[in-house]
């Protein structure tokens, strides 16, 4: 949902605004633009990829020492030049970049233009600078302009503020992401980490209300508190190659392949603060897993791993339909939230919901130093590095992983993985080797002028069918949707027509079901892939994916990650920005 970054230091500002506009991409490629402050405000901005825009718009010839730049997912207003980012005052004397909404943009929009302003876009963002215009007309301050400005808004916001007024950058936030980064007499602000890992690894991370003006010092003041915030400086572990394609010609394929490490790191776990968890989740009377999207898929898996292993029960929730059930929050209630980004609006709502009702919070996360790390009694990382890809692949397997071991370790069996995982660690070399991939490729060619495609599980199979299916649709646009095994001959077998695919996920649990299943499927003219461990003749094609176990939801969706890569590329779709969509959804 749009990346911004901000840079005040020695060097020349656009081509580090540009670098990291291109590290950020990530989060929305619908339109991007800078602004640079060399006495006078220079601004450049257009529809399209950064690269096409920073290239037509000659981004790079605009010199000064601090500057702002957005790279935006379309919300308020269409995708045209007037609502890209920056936006201006109508003096032309102050910049804006903005992630997020702003709630009450239309009771302001109308009191600026009582006053005389005029606007030229459809964005919600557009009344911020003009809001510090007119601040600033009354009292010469721009820094308590800009403090009065924001305290007015309602609604959430990562802004950052260049002008022709002040030496510096501002840079604000409320329930949207923003970091700063501290190198040698520079400072950058962005979104994510990951624009300004090449140049600094020391970052501030900010809370709710969090004001920084950022020139030869940085200085942080509390707009709610109104009082000025200590600097407290973290060092992080992520390295710039982690976020670099390197040799891949996508991120969404270096982060399957990296799939072999990142499932180890993913349990180098602090035992003290696992086993604080574990006696929460034992003690609670009840236990709620809130998520979205892939991490959503991960909960459902370890819901069925608590029954299995632990004998939990767990409600399992959409984050966005959590509020409907917050009823049964109590202090007794365990909420524990799953996220890679740590940033989803609706993930952040529901803990806050929870919060008030006295639950306790556990979180699962990949970012550290994101909302949701901050506002968890509780939390673990995943250890998976950056994932660039806005589609979640190795944060996926981490996430199921991890809540594996959090199912053994309720029965004091914690050991149990950290054996199973040196097995697990051969089986995932094989399923991103080379031999996979040359097999994968065939069968993405074979079914890759599809319209439709149906998975198919039950048990711990069911989740996995669900994530394989968003796999697919999200990346190559080929409708594709999960049901249990059992479900189909209650409505959707009448959409099985000669040579429709379905992925069956076959377990040693549940073959001689699903394997029926399937055959239910083939006599309608399905064309049956099979993911299992043994072959049948049933099956139009195999994938071969070792039985294991309590494991098979992260060995089972390896392979169909990789169908969904080339199915993307077959289909001339970009994996690592999928259309309409982008990595971190910090909008409700
Ligand atoms: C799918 C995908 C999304 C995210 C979802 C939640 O590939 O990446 O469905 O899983 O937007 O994001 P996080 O985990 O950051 O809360």
């Amino acid at each position: 949902m749009c990346g911004i970054i901000g840079y005040v230091g020695n060097k020349n500002a656009s081509s580090i605004l540009l670098n990291g506009l291109k590290n950020l991409e990530y989060r929305g490629y619908d339109s991007c633009g800078i602004a640079v402050l060399n006495k006078e405000l220079q601004t450049r901005k257009n529809v399209g990829k950064v690269s096409e825009v920073a290239k037509k718009e000659n981004f790079l010839g605009l010199m000064g020492r601090m500057g702002i730049a957005h790279t935006r997912w379309a919300t308020h207003g269409g995708v045209t030049k007037e609502n890209a980012h920056p936006h201006l005052s109508n003096n032309k004397k102050i910049a804006v970049v903005h992630n997020g909404i702003i709630e009450n943009h239309e009771e302001l929009k109308k009191f600026l233009k009582n006053k005389g302003f005029n606007f030229y876009s459809e964005t919600d963002t557009e009344v911020i600078p003009n809001l510090i215009e007119y601040e600033f007309s009354r009292n010469q301050d721009f820094v308590q302009a800009c403090k009065k400005a924001l305290k007015r808004l309602k609604g959430s916001y990562a802004v950052l503020i260049l002008s022709a007024y002040f030496d510096g950058v501002i840079a604000s936030r409320h329930e949207s992401p923003l970091v700063i980064g501290v190198g040698d007499n520079e400072f950058f602000a962005a979104s994510d980490i990951p624009a300004f890992l090449e140049y600094t690894k020391k970052v501030v991370y900010l809370y709710d209300y969090d004001f920084v003006v950022l020139n030869k010092n940085i200085k942080i003041f509390n707009l709610k508190k109104n009082e000025e915030i200590k600097v407290k400086i973290s060092s992080i572990d992520w390295s710039v190659s982690q976020a670099k394609k390197g040799d891949f010609e996508h991120f969404m394929l270096k982060e399957i392949n990296e799939q072999v490490e990142t499932l180890k790191k993913a349990l180098h776990q602090d035992k003290r603060v696992l086993n604080k968890i574990v006696t929460n989740l034992k003690n609670a009377k009840n236990i709620f897993f809130v998520a979205c999207g892939s991490s959503y898929h991960a909960a459902l898996t370890a819901s069925y791993l608590f029954s299995s292993i632990a004998n939990k029960q767990v409600n399992v929730m959409v984050a966005s339909e959590f509020p409907n059930f917050n009823h049964f929050i109590n202090k007794n209630s365990v909420v524990l939230a799953i996220s890679q980004s740590g940033e989803t609006a609706d993930v952040l709502e529901s803990v806050k919901y929870a919060k008030q009702k006295g639950a306790k919070i556990i979180s699962i996360v990949n970012v550290m130093g994101s909302s949701l790390v901050r506002d968890s009694d509780e939390f673990l990382l995943l250890n998976a590095g950056p994932e660039i890809c806005v589609l979640s692949t190795k944060s996926y397997t981490s996430q199921v992983v991890l809540l594996t071991l959090l199912a053994y370790s309720l029965v004091k069996k914690y050991e149990e993985v950290l054996k199973k995982i040196n097995y697990l660690w051969n089986v995932v070399y094989y399923l991103t080797s080379e031999n996979m991939k040359t097999k994968i490729k065939e069968l993405a060619r074979r079914i890759k002028n599809k319209e439709h495609l149906f998975t198919i599980g039950r048990g711990l199979e069911y989740p996995t069918a669900m994530e394989a299916a968003l796999k697919i649709k999200e990346v190559s646009y080929i409708h594709a949707e999960a049901f249990p095994g059992g479900e189909l001959k209650h409505g959707t077998i009448a959409l099985i027509e000669k040579n429709t695919p379905c992925i069956v996920f076959v377990s040693e649990k549940n073959k001689h079901l699903i394997i029926s299943n399937a055959t239910e499927l083939k006599s309608r003219g399905a064309y049956i892939i099979g993911v299992a461990s043994v072959n049948n003749p049933v099956f139009d094609f195999w994938i071969k994916v070792p039985e294991t176990n309590s494991f098979n939801p992260i060995t089972q969706i390896i392979p169909i990650q990789l169908l969904a890569y080339e199915l993307a590329l077959l289909r001339k779709c970009n994996p690592d920005m999928p259309r309409n969509l982008a990595k971190s959804v910090t909008v409700k």
